[in-house]
């Protein structure tokens, strides 16, 4: 028997607790998991399990919250009003519609060479300096900027929001209740300008759309426009920061596959980029879990679950499910097919800014492998106090400058 805590931030320093989650597939695939302040939950580490919570959102409500604690701070309901992550069909459908055209496919690829552009700037500011934090400096620069400019806002007001969803991550153990509320305040203020100025003068971007929207005939008001700022800010920030730093650790600890990388991107044709992408997203699984609530007597993997019961799919557990991935614990960036769940097992929340993800991290891959020659390590990563996030907080690097 393993010692299950997956609770404790310290579960999450360095790598994703893969001994316990290992057991618990094995063993008890629906577990019960005690919390020390609440009821209690099912930790879900089955690949079909955790599919079939997120595609079944009658028997498994994303309400009132994702998040484990009950308490006020984690659910996404101000009075009547819903953020769309913790919203069920059919509110969540029509609440989707308002923004899903801006996040296509299409509409990704269409800012491809802008996010090109900023990926080129981020390195440049390093470049000549030999060395620098991977995680703050490189891989938290992109997303920040990239919502920035979906949103209409200006790029250092992206960084400061980024920065001010690092506290809203972090557990109590590290970030006081207060802190964190103020930081909430803080993007609440941020969001009444930006609400203010695109009501005024309405430009073309998401804050406009989202400003002047509507729901199922509803404008969208302040209040609606502030958890989707919150949404958006949050969702779209840290988990590419995460998924760039942790992805680069791993790569660091496997250099073969660094520089089968290097070699594809450098002197070969980029063919490899894409999987690799999908490897580094199943390997590292940036987002630890997502919780849902059983609106039924239900029963799953074997197990009841009693209406209330809070279910929780841990997505790191089952992207290196063996019934899933042929030799899960192998890091290949050529792995081909590859159906993880980092983004959510495919049922309606499924990550809406998947295709967007994927070209941030592809750019700043690609720009960080071919300009930043002799990329390494110069110490041991630190790692993000928290058991909803995973990623470093900290990597420094050094480079031969150019
Ligand atoms: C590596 C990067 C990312 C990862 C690993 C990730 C992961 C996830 C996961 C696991 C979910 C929940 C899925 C579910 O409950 O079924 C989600 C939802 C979401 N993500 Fe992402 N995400 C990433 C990047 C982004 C970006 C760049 C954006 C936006 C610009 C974004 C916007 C959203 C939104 C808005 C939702 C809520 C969707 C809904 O409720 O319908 N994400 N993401």
């Amino acid at each position: 028997m393993v010692d299950i805590d997956l609770l404790s931030v310290g579960s999450y320093a360095g790598s994703q607790p893969h001994d316990q989650f290992r057991w618990l597939r094995e063993n008890a695939p629906v577990y019960w998991h005690e919390e020390p302040e609440g009821r209690g939950f099912w930790a879900v580490t089955r690949y079909d399990d955790v599919k079939q919570v997120g595609r079944d959102h009658e028997r498994f409500s994303s309400q009132p919250t994702i998040m484990i604690p009950d308490s006020d701070s984690s659910t996404g309901l101000t009075g009547d009003h819903t953020m769309m992550l913790m919203a069920d069909p059919p509110l969540h459908t029509r609440m989707r519609r308002l923004v899903s055209r801006e996040f296509t496919p299409r509409a990704a690829a269409a800012l491809a060479p802008r996010v090109g552009e900023l990926a080129t700037q981020i390195v440049d500011v390093v470049i000549d300096r030999g060395e620098c934090d991977l995680v703050s400096e490189l891989a938290g620069e992109m997303p920040s900027f990239v919502i920035a400019d979906v949103l209409g806002i200006p790029l250092d007001e992206g960084r400061e929001l980024y920065h001010l969803t690092e506290a809203l991550h972090s557990s109590d153990e590290v970030v006081s209740p207060e802190s964190r509320r103020d930081a909430a305040m803080q993007m609440f203020a941020h969001s009444q300008r930006v609400w203010a100025e695109k009501r005024a003068t309405p430009a073309d971007d998401l804050a406009t759309l989202l400003a002047h929207g509507e729901v199922a005939g509803e404008p969208v008001d302040e209040v609606d426009f502030f958890l989707w700022f919150m949404l958006l800010v949050d969702a779209g920030g840290d988990t590419t920061r995460n998924l760039v730093g942790a992805g680069f650790q791993a790569l660091f600890e496997h250099p073969d596959q660094l520089e089968r990388l290097r070699h594809d991107v450098v002197d070969g044709d980029g063919s490899l980029l894409p999987t690799a992408i999908e490897e580094l997203l199943r390997w590292t699984s940036p987002v630890i879990y997502m919780r849902r609530t059983a609106t039924r007597d239900t029963e799953l993997g074997g197990q009841s679950i009693a209406e209330g019961d809070k279910v929780v799919m841990y997505y790191g557990a089952a992207n290196r499910d063996p019934e899933a991935f042929d030799e899960p614990e192998r890091l290949d960036l050529g792995r081909a097919p590859n159906p993880h769940v980092a983004f959510g097992g495919g049922g309606p929340h499924f990550c809406l800014g998947a295709h967007l993800a994927r070209i941030e991290i592809g750019a700043l891959i690609r720009e960080m492998l071919t300009r930043l020659d002799g990329l390494e390590p110069t110490a041991e990563p630190e790692w993000m106090p928290s058991n909803f996030i995973y990623g470093p907080t900290r990597l420094p690097v050094r480079f031969t400058p150019a």
